[in-house]
């Protein structure tokens, strides 16, 4: 069942960041009717982890990295960095904890202010945090411009249309880590490059990551992106957490349909793979406005049974903590208990 669980959070004291129960509802114009984009999802990440957010479009994976980052505020939730609780702040104090935790888009030219010089983009969070002398400040920024493989003397008086994508995601990579953020949220970092630049990119991140001690949520809609960065995968569906585990686990033994749907839409390049033995999703993705009642996956789920319907309702009366699925061995196959490393939740 895509769920509301919280059995595969582990011990707070263990984690960097913890969300909990978060809700994020936009409304629809007057109609009193919400968009349920983001709905009672709880993730967490250790220290110098790499989280994989993985799920189709508009299944709610940028608002919940929003959210992370209180951009906007989510409706419902609790969540921060360690020893932060962003949700309490407001004002001064939201923006300077913020600073420990920085986003990465996917559209990397559009991304980055057209009008102003590269080594003014760069050294932003240390101008408005007045880290450090004007000549520290150029020394810093020359230095990150060199960790993400740009020549600072002859790049920093450039603009960004001067730049390729892969270079212009270089640089939002300089202008995020600058501030010696805790956390980076990687919002489809490489969807919008070519192949062999994703490549790159990745390596950076990757390098980035170990050089600065980062810890970084990586969303992507494509699974094998994903497995290859990641320690730990939450795989999200119309807004729903359905499985989170270990890369290997999930994609050698996938708990839940809907993971087993989209590994099996990666390319195989075996000209003897037989694709009719591997589960297709059929279908359109249900409008968040009015969710399927009961296991949201219902409707496409090829395991799909009459009580998939009912659950979520009879379940609603119960207190969020008490909703974590309780797995039997009459239940529908996507609500299994969860495992040590892979988990439906
Ligand atoms: N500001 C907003 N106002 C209204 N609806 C929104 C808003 N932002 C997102 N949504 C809706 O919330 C749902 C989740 O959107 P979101 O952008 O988080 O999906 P996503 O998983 O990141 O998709 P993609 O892979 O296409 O980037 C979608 O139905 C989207 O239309
Ligand atoms: S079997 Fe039922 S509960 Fe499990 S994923 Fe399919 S629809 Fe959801
Ligand atoms: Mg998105």
């Amino acid at each position: 069942m895509a769920g509301s669980g919280t059995a595969h959070l582990r011990d707070p004291g263990e984690t960097l960041l913890r969300v909990e129960h978060l809700v994020v509802e936009f409304p629809v114009g007057r109609t009193g009717l919400k968009v349920h984009a983001v709905s009672d999802v709880s993730l967490d990440v250790k220290e110098g982890e790499t989280l994989g957010l993985v799920g189709e479009s508009g299944c709610g994976k940028s608002t919940t990295g929003k959210a992370i980052m209180q951009l906007p505020r989510p409706t419902v939730g609790l969540g921060g960095v360690r020893g932060h609780r962003p949700d309490a702040l407001k004002g001064e104090e939201l923006r300077r904890v913020r600073t420990r935790m920085k986003m990465i888009f996917q559209d990397p030219i559009s991304s980055l202010n057209p009008r102003r010089k590269v080594e003014d983009i760069v050294a932003e969070g240390l101008r408005i945090w007045k880290v450090g002398s004007r000549e520290e400040q150029q020394r810093k920024v020359d230095e990150m411009l060199l960790a993400v493989g740009l020549d600072p003397a002859l790049q920093r008086g450039k603009r960004p249309y001067q730049f390729s994508g892969g270079q212009c995601q270089r640089i939002s990579i300089a202008r995020a880590v600058i501030t010696d953020p805790k956390l980076i949220i990687c919002d489809e970092p490489v969807s919008a490059l070519d192949v062999s630049v994703q490549a790159q990119i990745l390596n950076l991140l990757e390098e980035m990551k170990a050089r600065y001690g980062l810890t970084l949520i990586f969303i992507a809609h494509d699974l094998a992106v994903v497995k290859n960065v990641s320690d730990r995968i939450v795989v999200m569906y119309l807004g729903k957490i359905c499985e989170v585990g270990a890369p290997d686990v999930v994609y050698r033994q996938p708990a839940h349909p809907y993971t087993a749907a989209l590994l099996a839409a990666i390319p195989v390049p075996d000209p003897d793979a037989r694709p009719d033995e591997r589960v297709h999703l059929g279908g359109e993705i249900p409008s968040p406005i009015a969710p399927p009642s009961g296991c949201r996956f219902r409707t496409r789920c090829p395991k799909a049974q009459e009580r998939c319907a009912v659950r979520g309702a009879r379940r609603s009366g119960r207190s969020r903590r008490a909703s974590s699925p309780r797995a039997t061995s009459r239940s529908p196959p996507g609500e299994r208990l969860p495992t040590r490393n892979g988990q439906t939740v």
